[in-house]
Parts: C-alpha cells; structure tokens; sequence
C-alpha cells in the first residue's frame, strides 16, 4: 500500500462545535500535497491531525497500516512515529523552547542518538542546507520572525522525517524568503520526502504541489485533485472563499 496517511470521516469537535467535518483522504508517498481553504476552515486542525498532536477526533487514521488514535500514542511513539512525521507549527513562537539555534535544532538528535560528535554534524549539516549556519550560536528571541522560520524546519529536518507537514511555512516571509523556501521544498520532494504544506500563496508554494485539498468554510474537503486542475476552477475557489471574482489566479 503506497498510502502514507488515510484518513476515513475524521471529525473533529471542540465543544459541540465542529471544526473539522467527516474529512476522508489518502496521502501518496512521495507526493507533495497543498493544503488549501479560507482562514478558519480547519487547515491547521487536520496537520495537527496528521501530526498526532490532536487524537481525540472521530473516524479513522491510518499511517500505513497503523491506526493513530488516543489509544495509541504510547505504541506510535515507541514506533517513532514523531521522528517519522514532523510538524512545523503556524505559530513558530510555540515552537521554539531552547535557548540557542544550535540547541533546539539539536534537540531533536539528541532524543535518538547520544553521540555529540554525530549530533553537531547533524546540526551544522541542516544548518548550512538553511543557510542559517551563521547563527548557530545566537539567543532564538534575538532571531527575526524570517529566521526563527528557518530554524523552526532546522529543527524538524534534524529528524530527517519522511513526512513533512508544514502549516504556513512562508507567512511574513519577505519574496526572496518565500523563494528560498520553495526551493528547499522542492529539494525535499525531490529526494522522496512526502509534503503537506498549508499555503495562502498561489505563486510559488502551491505550484509546487501535485495535489491540494481543499476545504470549504464549514470544515469539509471540498475536493482534492491536481493542483493544477483545482487552480484552474475559479468557481471552485470562489465557493471555498479562498478568492473572490476579482481575484487573478
Ligand atoms: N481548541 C479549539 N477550541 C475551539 N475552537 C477551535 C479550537 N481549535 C480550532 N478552533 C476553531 O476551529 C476553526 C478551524 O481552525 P483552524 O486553526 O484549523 O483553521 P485554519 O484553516 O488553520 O485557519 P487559518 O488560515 O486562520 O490558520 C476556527 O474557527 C477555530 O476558531
Ligand atoms: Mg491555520
């Protein structure tokens, strides 16, 4: 089975209301997925679905042939399951917790593997891949918020996961940043990695996709298809209110 993920009527309530509504899907190994819907519409509920951060939705995950649910984090954990599938939050601040670069891109080798030597290289490795390896030493609440981006993927690409799940990687980037950005992404496809990149920026980051999903604002997949086929539906995009009719795609 090449499917990463398959998710069957995920539904997922806070409080009687539900933010994410009977969302069934398959991830593709290797693939690049946008993930794409207006502010509220439930993107960062389902990567933190993906993610094993949120375990307590209805309905069925499977990663490969293992199910993910709230019965089973000790045994995913154990499986590495969180080395495996690493999540970049929207909100880096909530992120980042170490006191330097080097040691929060750090903290993650240091879970797995216990010799420094190993560990440093490791570091200076995705480091230099970031173009961050100048600031190895600096204090993370000195960074600027482009910076702390890169070393809040730093630290998720230390693990060397094979899925990467990136909620808004490129907001408050600057355009060369944003470039820089796609550019890593495409490196990552390009070496097998699975993506799943939430994005409100049409240019660079969602071409790079081979498939979005797209929701709707009450919380269900509207459609998953091509990215190319979904760009070019206006209408589609329009009922997602991800656009409006003046909108240029
Ligand atoms: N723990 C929670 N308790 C109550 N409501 C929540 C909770 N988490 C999310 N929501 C609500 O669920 C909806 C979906 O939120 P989510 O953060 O998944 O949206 P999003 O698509 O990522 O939006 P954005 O583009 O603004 O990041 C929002 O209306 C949000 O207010
Ligand atoms: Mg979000």
């Amino acid at each position: 089975m090449s499917a990463v993920f398959r998710g069957e009527n995920i539904t997922y309530r806070v409080n009687n209301k539900t933010i994410l509504d009977s969302a069934s899907f398959e991830i593709e190994k290797g693939k690049a997925y946008a993930l794409v819907g207006c502010n509220g519409s439930g993107k960062t509920t389902l990567m933190k679905i993906l993610s094993g951060i949120i375990l307590d939705f209805e309905g069925e995950l499977y990663f490969y042939d293992k199910k993910v649910d709230k019965t089973s984090f000790d045994e995913l954990f154990k499986n590495g399951f969180y080395k495996k599938v690493g999540y970049m939050f929207q909100e880096t601040e909530l992120q980042l917790f170490n006191l330097t670069v080097f040691d929060e891109i750090a903290f993650g080798p240091r879970q797995f593997m216990n010799d420094e030597r190993k560990i440093q290289e490791r570091v200076l490795e995705v480091a230099k891949f970031l173009n961050i390896d100048n600031l190895l030493e600096s204090d993370i609440l000195t960074l600027s918020g482009g910076e702390k981006k890169r070393v809040a993927l730093a630290s998720i690409l230390a693990n060397n996961p094979e899925v990467l799940i990136l909620d808004e990687p490129t907001n408050d980037l600057d355009p060369k940043s944003i470039r820089f950005f796609a550019r890593i992404l495409k490196q990552l496809k390009d070496v097998g990695k699975t993506l799943i990149v939430s994005t409100h920026h049409f240019d660079l980051l969602f071409r790079l996709a081979d498939y979005t999903i797209l929701l709707s604002p009450d919380h269900r997949i509207l459609k998953i298809g091509t990215t190319k086929e979904i760009l070019e539906d206006k209408n589609l995009l329009i009922e997602a209110e991800v656009i409006d009719e003046e909108f240029e795609v």
